[in-house]
C-alpha cells in the first residue's frame, strides 16, 4: 500500500484498500454489463469531482460501448454535511433523450444530491436511468427512497476521503479510502 507523506498524519484508518477497490470494480462492471443488451450504448454520467477515479476505472471494465459525460453539482461547500441546496454548476453536453444513462457517484450519503440529479435527468426522457455508487452510508439517509442500483461498499457513518473523495478539496489522490481524523473538521 502506498503511503502519502503529505496526508498520512491526517488519516485515522484505511477502511478500503486499493486491492479491494480494484476487485469490487471488476464485479460491479460485470453486473452492470449484464444488465443491458449486448452492444447497447451506455451514457456514463460522472458526478464531479468525487467520482472521477471511479468512473475512469469502472468504465474500463464495462463490456459495452460507453459515452462519457460530466455534471457538476454542489451541495456541500467545504463542510462535511449536506446543506440540502443542490446547485448545478456544470450541465451535461450530451442529449440523453432515448438513451441509457448510468449516473456514477462517489458516495450516497443523505441522498439529497442524487434525488435532485435523478429528477432533473428524468425530465429529459432517457430510455433508462440507473445509478452506481462506490460507497453507501445507509445510516445517514434522509431521502429514504433513494437507492443505488449498484453499490460498491456499505460503510459506517464516518467521514471518508481518498480515491476521488475530498475534504476541502484535499486527499482525492489517495489510492484507497480512509477515515479522516475527526479533529481535522470538528
Ligand atoms: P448527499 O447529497 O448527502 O447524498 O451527498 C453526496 C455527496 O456528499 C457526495 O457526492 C460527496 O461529494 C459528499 N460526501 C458525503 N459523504 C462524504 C464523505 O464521507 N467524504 C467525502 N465526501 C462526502
Ligand atoms: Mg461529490
Amino acid at each position: 500500500m502506498k503511503e502519502n507523506k503529505f496526508y498520512s498524519g491526517d488519516l485515522a484508518e484505511i477502511i478500503i484498500t486499493e486491492e479491494q477497490i480494484k476487485k469490487r470494480i471488476k464485479e460491479l462492471a460485470e453486473e452492470i454489463s449484464a444488465c443491458y443488451e449486448p452492444g447497447e450504448e451506455l451514457v456514463m454520467i460522472c458526478i464531479l469531482r468525487g467520482a472521477v477515479m471511479f468512473m475512469a476505472d469502472l468504465s474500463r471494465e464495462i463490456n459495452l460501448p460507453v459515452i462519457f459525460d460530466f455534471m457538476d453539482v454542489s451541495s456541500y461547500g467545504t463542510g462535511t454535511s449536506s446543506s440540502g441546496t443542490v446547485r448545478i454548476i456544470k450541465d451535461l453536453q450530451e442529449n440523453i433523450e432515448g438513451r441509457h444513462v448510468l449516473i456514477v457517484e462517489d458516495i450516497l450519503d443523505t441522498g439529497k444530491t442524487l434525488k435532485h440529479v435523478i429528477a432533473m435527468l428524468e425530465t429529459r426522457r432517457p430510455a433508462s436511468i440507473k445509478v452506481v455508487t462506490l460507497l453507501d452510508k445507509p445510516e445517514r439517509r434522509v431521502v429514504k427512497h433513494i437507492v443505488a442500483d449498484f453499490n460498491g461498499f456499505e460503510i459506517p457513518d464516518k467521514f471518508v476521503v481518498g480515491y476521488g473523495l475530498d475534504y476541502a478539496e484535499k486527499y482525492r489522490n489517495l489510492p484507497f479510502i480512509a477515515v479522516l481524523k475527526e479533529e481535522l473538521y470538528s
